[in-house]
């Protein structure tokens, strides 16, 4: 939550460079502010002063408030997109929060834990403070020992020894970013928790919450590790602990397109991304295949021997992923026969789990930076357990704490409500089912092979979906009234369902509700009145038809209390027509691999009603893409 950017250019080298750090921090913040879009600000060092402006509202607040009153050129500057946590979101609380008579200016994403005590110990000294929020102690705190402590001594590095010193006070989650008067050709910036990657241009140098704050300038990105501080100027950037010891992050290349941020040709980045997912899970399975049909995982990096010994697998994830996880589960324990569970990141570790070295973790997340789901793995690994990190952020926490990563390979994903990244988390959690299937011989080559084969004709099958969304949108748009829309699924089916009401909930904010169709006699079906609209996701009447005729029976019962149903089906099921007031059919697919397929109706629809309402899909109320606080 809440996206960070920090810029050091080059006076004499702008020519050269031709930037502006006002330019270029709106630029990260525009890429950013997916994470956070309460309020956003900025501050410039130019002409010994820190000059800065900040706005409740999306970032096109500030950028009319500095059209308004814009800000001298610099080459030094930060910026902020908040996603309120102490203090609403207000102008007065809104990032830079500004310290030592206003020469300091500090933005921050986390929440400082011990904020109460440190504000009482600064009132006592004197201190004013203007907001709410636990920030603005943090920068006071900073500003109070760079002054007082440190004597304003800047020709030995002062700000980052102030930050180093701060730090070792700080308890909680967070990534600041300062910069001072005295010092206008540095950022300094510290990270516990939080997520923080340098960007290294030439006679440039960049800081972001993640790699979009400045993947127009540069694809060359230092990751940090836990407990460091990090301060650029325009020729240098030196990594140190919180003690002031000499650091070193480790680079890597970024390696995808900037353009694939945008979005090409969509009115959303969320109905771009529904469309990219022919593609996300396409890139997710290639590679990891040899033509024999052996699946080729060398990035998992854990010994077979260990995965061998694995005796039971837990799936930690949040929301949308945690939906990824459950349908990974009935996949992983069909084709592994390992008990596999699946768990809320959050609830874990607070219930004393049963987690030993036998224990798979496996953790799914889009950002990797999900504080619930680091935290859990954090535990698990301390009780012993092996962790593997799906994710879709190269170089992000939960990959890099992780024993091994299985990338997800969907693009970078821009809107708030996960489309794309799901589809490609479902495909990896199946690649490692299939793996471990294979490692420990539950499953013949020829089988794997064939289930891989399948696989690769998914994104076809998806695109064959998305050419036929005229219906669903048209359906989407005409149910903009609907007060409530409840989804009905079983066996691989319930997780789309809930995955369904979860996009609704989101985007258009009724009330939606996903139920295992068995479910609903022993309490939902109580809410079914007239004209309840009601999804169900049938399952195909090939192979698993005891199923197929028994969530049918579930349609007759919401239908006979004057439910309007909704039906996804496979393409040839006829037998549903009779009890639909719709049917958007799928194409034919094996059961446990359907949800790659029915989950798509059910995102174009939720986008197509949210969108009749006149929301903003990409940029729902209330939330941030990634979630960086417990
Ligand atoms: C819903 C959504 C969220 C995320 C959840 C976990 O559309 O996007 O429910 O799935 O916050 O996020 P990650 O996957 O980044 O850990």
């Amino acid at each position: 939550m809440c996206g960070i950017v920090g810029y050091v250019g080059h006076s004499a080298g702008r020519v050269n460079t031709g930037h502006n750090a006002l330019d270029v921090v709106l630029e990260g913040l525009r890429r950013l502010e997916y994470r956070g879009y309460d309020s956003a600000g900025i501050a410039v060092v130019a002409d010994g002063t820190i000059s800065s402006r900040k706005k409740s509202g999306k970032l096109n607040n500030l950028i009319a408030e500095l059209e308004a009153s814009p800000l001298p050129e610099s080459v030094t500057g930060i910026g902020h997109t908040r996603w309120a946590t102490h203090g609403g979101p207000t102008d007065q609380n809104a990032h830079p929060h500004l310290a030592d008579d206003g020469k300091l200016a500090l933005i921050h994403n986390g929440i400082i834990e011990n904020f109460a005590e440190l504000k009482l110990d600064l009132l006592g000294k004197g201190v004013e403070f203007r907001s709410e929020t636990d920030t603005e102690v943090a920068a006071a705190l900073l500003g109070d020992i760079y002054r007082n402590q440190l004597h304003g001594d800047h020709s030995t590095g002062g700000l980052t020894k102030a930050m180093q010193l701060a730090c070792q006070r700080l308890e909680g989650a967070f990534t600041l970013l300062a910069v001072h008067a005295d010092q206008p050709d540095v950022v300094v910036a510290a990270r516990r928790n939080s997520p923080l990657v340098v960007g290294l241009g030439e006679g440039e140098n960049f800081l972001g919450s993640d790699v979009s704050g400045f993947i127009d300038y540069t694809r060359r990105a230092v990751e940090l590790g836990q407990d460091q501080i990090v301060t650029i100027t325009a020729d240098s950037v030196e990594i140190t602990d919180f003690y002031g010891a000499p650091a070193e992050g480790k680079e890597y290349k970024v390696d995808w397109d900037p353009a694939s941020a945008e979005k090409g040709g969509f009115p959303s980045f969320m109905e771009k991304e529904i469309h990219d997912q022919p593609d996300a899970v396409l890139q997710t399975l290639l590679g990891r295949s040899d033509i024999h049909g052996r699946l080729t995982l060398d990035e998992l990096r854990i010994d077979p021997e260990l995965l061998k010994s694995v005796d039971k697998i837990i799936v930690l994830a949040c929301g949308t992923s945690a939906y990824a996880g459950q349908v990974a589960k009935y996949a992983i324990e069909r084709w592994c026969r390992i008990p596999t569970e699946v768990e809320l990141s959050h609830e874990f570790r607070y219930r004393d789990p049963i987690v030993d070295e036998n224990t798979l973790i496996v953790s799914i997340s889009q950002s990797g930076e999900t504080m619930d789901t680091l935290m859990a793995v954090r535990y698990a690994k301390e009780q012993g357990a092996k962790t593997v990190s799906i994710c879709n952020t190269n170089g992000s926490t939960i990959p890099r704490e992780s024993d091994a990563v299985l990338y997800t390979h969907a693009g970078p994903e821009i809107a708030v409500a996960s489309t794309k990244a799901f589809l490609a988390q479902i495909t990896a959690a199946y690649l490692l089912g299939l793996y471990l299937a294979q490692l420990r011989g539950n499953k013949f080559q020829g089988e794997i092979k064939d289930i891989l084969a399948d696989l690769g004709k998914i994104p076809a099958k998806i695109q064959q979906i998305l050419d036929n969304e005229g219906q669903i949108k048209e359906l989407g748009a005409a149910m903009a009234d609907a007060k409530s829309v409840l989804f009905l699924g079983r066996h691989v089916g319930f997780p789309v369902a809930m995955e369904g009401a979860l996009k609704l909930k989101e985007l258009a904010y009724i009330h939606a509700e996903g139920f295992a169709a068995g479910e609903l006699k022993h309490g939902p079906i109580a809410l079914i009145e007239e004209g309840q609209p009601v999804f169900v996701v049938v399952p195909s009447p090939r192979g698993r038809d005891s199923l197929h005729a028994k969530v049918v029976s579930n349609i007759q019962e919401v239908r006979a209390r004057g439910a309007k149903t909704i039906v996804i089906a496979e393409e040839g099921d006829e037998a549903v027509q009779a009890y639909a007031e719709h049917v958007f059919y799928i194409p034919e697919t094996p059961t446990l691999l359907a949800p790659l397929l029915s989950t798509v109706p059910l995102q174009i629809f939720a986008l197509a009603l949210a969108s009749a309402k006149g929301y903003d899909v990409d940029q729902p109320r209330n939330l941030a893409k990634s979630v960086t606080v417990e």
